[in-house]
C-alpha cells in the first residue's frame, strides 16, 4: 500500500476566492494546497475589464499569508458588451490568463452573463487568434429545460457548435457533473478540456437530497446520478490530458447556505487535495493523480508545470467545520467539516 506520493505542486483551475473579509478567511486554504489557481470573476459587480482583474488580483496579494507564494491567474467575467481590445491588452500584459463565460442567470451572480454567443462573435474570434482560453459554466437554464439536463442540454445544442465556429479557440467545460459531459470532452480533447471538482467525485444527488436536504452539497450545476460520479471519477483517474483539477470551491456566508432560498456552492478548499487524494486512492490509481492535479492544466493553458513539490501522507486528521470571517459572528461552513481525512499535505516545497 502506498502511503505516501510526491507529485509537482498541483493547481486549482477555478477557485471563488470573493473579496473583503471573506477573501481574507478563504485565501490561506487555497494557497495552502495549490501554487496557482484560475480565479473566477464573478464578483457583485463581476471582474470584466483588465483595470478590475487588476486591482482584484492586487487585493488577493495583499490578503495572502505572510511568506506566501501562491500566484493568482486572472480571469475577466464576459459580457454582450466585454471589448476584444480590451481582454487583448489584458492577455498582452499578463494580468489576464482567460475569459470565464456564464449563460445569463446560470448561477450565483451569473445575471450580466452572456444572453446570446452570437453578441461575443469578435471577442471569442479574437481570443482564438490570440490562444486565448474561453472557460464555460456549461449549463441551459432555460425554463423548460429540466436542472438535472442543463449540462447535457448545453453540451448538445450550444457547445458542439461553438466548437464548430472557433476551431482554434481552446476551451474549458467546467465542473463536468455528467457522463454525457465526459464523454464530449474526451470526444473533443484536445480542443476542449473539463475540470473536475472533489464534490462531483464524491457526492450524488442521493447523498444531497436522498437523506435530508444537505444545504451544503448544494452547487450548480448540481451533482448527479451515481452513473455520473462513476465516470467523472473513471475520467479523473484515468491520467487523460483533456481531465483536470478545479475545485470550484465557493464558500457562502452560512446565512446565506441555510435560508430559504440557498446560495449554490461548496467551500471545499479545506480538503480538496486531500479529498482527490483519497478518490485516487480509492481507485488505485495514485499514480495519476499528479497528472490530474499538475501536469494536464498547465499543458491545456500553455503555461510551465510548477517547480515545486507536495507530499501527501496517508494519515488521518481533522476536517474543519468552518471558517471565521471577520470575527465570530460570520462564518463559512466546510465541505466534509468534522470528518476524519485519511490523507494530507506532508510537505510542500522540499521533500526528503
Ligand atoms: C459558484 C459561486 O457561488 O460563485 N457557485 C456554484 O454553485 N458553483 C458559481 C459557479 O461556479 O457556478
Ligand atoms: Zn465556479
Amino acid at each position: 500500500m502506498t502511503d505516501s506520493i510526491t507529485i509537482r505542486a498541483p493547481d486549482d483551475w477555478h477557485v471563488h476566492l470573493r473579496d473583503g473579509a471573506m477573501l481574507r478567511a478563504v485565501l490561506p486554504f487555497t494557497a495552502a494546497s495549490f501554487a496557482r489557481a484560475i480565479v473566477m470573476p464573478n464578483l457583485v459587480p463581476p471582474v470584466v475589464t483588465t483595470v478590475d482583474a487588476a486591482a482584484y488580483r492586487e487585493r488577493i496579494l495583499s490578503a495572502l499569508p505572510e511568506g506566501s507564494t501562491f500566484t493568482p491567474l486572472m480571469t475577466a467575467y464576459l459580457r454582450d458588451d466585454t471589448d476584444p481590445d480590451d481582454i487583448a491588452a489584458g492577455f498582452g500584459s499578463g494580468v489576464l490568463t482567460a475569459v470565464k463565460l456564464y449563460p445569463a442567470h446560470a448561477t450565483t451572480n451569473a445575471a450580466a452573463g452572456v444572453t446570446d454567443f452570437a453578441r461575443v462573435h469578435a471577442v471569442l474570434a479574437r481570443m482564438e487568434k490570440l490562444g486565448m482560453p474561453l472557460l464555460i459554466h456549461g449549463e441551459d437554464v432555460a425554463p423548460e429545460v429540466d436542472i438535472f439536463d442543463r449540462e447535457a442540454r448545453f453540451v448538445e445544442r450550444r457547445l458542439a457548435p461553438l466548437l464548430r465556429d472557433f476551431p482554434g479557440l481552446r476551451i474549458v467545460l467546467e465542473h463536468l457533473s455528467t457522463r454525457v459531459a465526459v464523454d464530449f470532452v474526451r470526444a473533443h480533447a484536445p480542443q476542449l478540456a473539463g475540470t473536475i471538482t472533489p464534490h462531483h467525485l464524491v457526492e450524488t444527488r442521493n447523498s444531497m437530497l436522498g437523506h435530508g436536504l444537505r444545504p451544503h452539497l448544494y452547487c450548480m450545476p448540481v451533482v448527479k446520478t451515481e452513473a455520473d460520479r462513476v465516470a467523472l471519477v473513471e475520467a479523473a483517474t484515468s491520467g487523460e490530458a483533456c481531465f483536470f483539477l478545479g475545485t470550484d470551491s465557493a464558500p457562502h456566508a452560512l446565512g446565506r447556505k441555510l435560508a430559504p432560498v440557498c446560495a449554490a456552492g461548496v467551500f471545499n478548499a479545506p480538503v480538496a487535495i486531500e479529498t482527490y487524494a483519497g478518490i485516487f486512492d480509492q481507485a488505485g490509481r495514485l499514480d495519476r493523480l499528479e497528472a490530474f492535479a499538475s501536469l494536464n492544466g498547465p499543458r491545456h493553458y500553455g503555461l510551465p508545470v510548477n517547480a515545486g513539490t507536495v507530499t501527501l501522507i496517508r494519515a488521518d486528521w481533522e476536517a474543519p467545520r468552518d471558517a471565521a470571517v471577520d470575527g465570530p459572528e460570520v462564518r463559512v461552513a466546510a465541505y466534509r467539516g468534522g470528518e476524519t481525512i485519511p490523507w494530507r499535505i506532508a510537505d510542500a516545497g522540499a521533500p526528503e
